[in-house]
């Protein structure tokens, strides 16, 4: 089979979140079982920095809307065995930021990802002999690639070579949500029953809905959440309309990069038979952190993107009467500048207990969710979330929130198959309790407290596992 991977984050190059987890792991998987899955990719300012020059590359103007030409390059490289097609889309790409400069989206996001999604149609219709591949599965990924469905739907070549898309959907709270006077480019395009008659905006994951041929959740139970009011992300009706069209697969964890026993940013490494070298990572962090280092002090992490959906407003709250208790908190991470400012503020206050990294980077990640006894992801809503994925992989006791992923992933210390601790009500208190359970297991119960471990450890969510699903979900359009 062969598939386009059509999305705006590579782990390696560039990466705001797990959709750049997602597009490395999975083209390679599905290589891996034999199809053949390239990726196109914007060509940022920060990806042409770390490759400036490509093994081959693709030139061609197009006329987009009232007759301007525009100047599309394709840059090829090979990035870790999977072909990646760059696209330099007239300089839209070339500037400092991925999706805005600041916390602040750019105005513009609309216009140039429509542009990309259809710089990618014309490249794979004019260079398919050059670079003798003729896509099957166009795979578009949230909102940046959603409107590419819809475009495919307007265009003879396309629709008569019986190419399929697929919609996978990481988060559908971003949908990408533009004025109509922003899209020059679909407007001139769209015969205008294609957008809501009645709006001036266009939603580009609700076009991504309802024209894709599937639309794939990242895990079974996001799914199911999105076919209800709650979950839906207010698109309740639209993705009713498309139910059929609905599955979910679950992500997988890259177990190459999530290795305890040879991950080159930890102190000590360690695998399940050697589970008690673990600690030193844990001593390392503490002194990191500026905490006094205590083997007996629980250490509790969180790594992520500081947004609302990360459940911060469900963990703030509750530091007050988290540092009654002998625990060390470490948080990293960037994001709304509301919560980094909380987040400063509450470090200064609790210095010897609490810790705040104000920014992202792998030795983060790795060496907090390494040095760790638990690893928060209190969230909101998490279509899959890999975090947990990750310290489960480390021996680091997830606490969740039984939501998304979080909940095809994680089971609860009561439960006989125990793989960290989950709470249900998306409040402070449940999240406090939850903490609370999981300390008094740490400090009462330290030999379940290491089967535990060894059970999280031993749990495996592959990707070739995920990507043979997939498969079955492209072999099922042909069919
Ligand atoms: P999400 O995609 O919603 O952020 P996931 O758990 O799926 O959540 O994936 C998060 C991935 O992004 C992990 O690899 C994590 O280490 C990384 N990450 C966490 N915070 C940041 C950040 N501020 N910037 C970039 N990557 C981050
Ligand atoms: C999104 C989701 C996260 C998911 C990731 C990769 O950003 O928030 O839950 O794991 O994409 O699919």
């Amino acid at each position: 089979m062969n598939v386009v991977f059509a999305v705006s984050e590579l782990e390696g190059l560039i990466k705001t979140g797990g959709l750049a987890d997602v597009a490395r792991a999975l083209p390679l998987a599905l290589q891996d079982l034999g199809q053949d899955a390239r990726v196109a990719l914007p060509y940022y300012q920060v990806v042409a920095e770390q490759l400036p020059s490509a093994a081959a590359n693709h030139s061609f103007n197009f006329s987009l809307h009232s007759h301007t030409e525009y100047k599309i390059t394709v840059h090829e490289f090979n990035v870790n065995d999977i072909t990646v097609y760059c696209f330099d889309v007239h300089g839209m790409f070339n500037r400092a930021g991925v999706y805005g400069d600041t916390y602040h989206p750019y105005e513009d996001n609309g216009e140039r990802f429509s542009v990309f999604s259809l710089a990618i149609l014309n490249f794979f219709q004019y260079f398919a002999e050059q670079i003798n591949f003729k896509p099957e599965i166009f795979h578009c990924n949230d909102w940046h690639t959603s409107v590419l469905p819809a475009l495919i739907k307007i265009d003879s070549y396309w629709r008569d070579s019986h190419v399929k898309t697929i919609l996978s959907i990481h988060n559908g709270a971003y949908q990408g949500i533009y004025a109509k006077q922003q899209l020059p480019t679909l407007v001139q395009r769209f015969p205008s029953d294609m957008f809501h008659n009645d709006s001036d905006h266009v939603n580009f994951i609700e076009l991504g809905i309802n024209y894709s041929d599937k639309i794939i959740a990242v895990s079974p139970n996001y799914a199911q959440e999105l076919l209800t009011p709650l979950g839906s992300h207010h698109l309740f009706d639209v993705f009713n309309a498309n139910r059929d069209k609905v599955t979910g697969i679950l992500n997988g964890c890259d177990y190459e990069d999530w290795s305890s026993s040879n991950d080159p940013y930890l102190i000590k490494n360690y695998t399940v038979d050697s589970i008690a070298d673990k600690v030193e990572n844990k001593l390392w962090l503490q002194k990191e952190c500026g905490f006094t280092p205590s083997k007996d002090t629980p250490l509790i992490s969180m790594v992520c993107r500081l947004t609302d959906q990360k459940g911060l407003n469900f963990l703030l709250p509750i530091i007050k009467q988290l540092m009654l208790h002998k625990v060390h908190i470490a948080i990293a991470g960037t994001g709304d500048p509301v919560y980094v400012d909380q987040l400063c503020k509450l470090a200064k206050q609790y210095t010897d207990k609490l810790h705040f990294e104000h920014g992202y980077s792998d030795k983060i990640a790795h060496t907090y969710i390494a040095g760790a006894d638990f690893f928060l992801v209190p969230s909101l809503f998490e279509p899959c979330g890999l975090t947990q994925m990750y310290s489960l992989a480390y021996g680091t006791l997830p606490i969740v929130r039984e939501v998304g992923g979080l909940k095809d992933t994680v089971s609860d210390l009561y439960d006989i198959n125990a793989t960290g601790v989950v709470f249900v009500e998306p409040n402070p208190e449940a999240l406090l309790a939850a903490i609370r359970k999981g300390l008094l297991t740490f400090h009462e119960y330290p030999e379940q407290f290491v089967d535990i471990q060894v059970r999280a450890m031993n749990s495996k969510f592959l990707w070739l596992e995920s990507a043979q699903k997939y498969l079955e979900q492209y072999e099922q359009l042909f069919a």
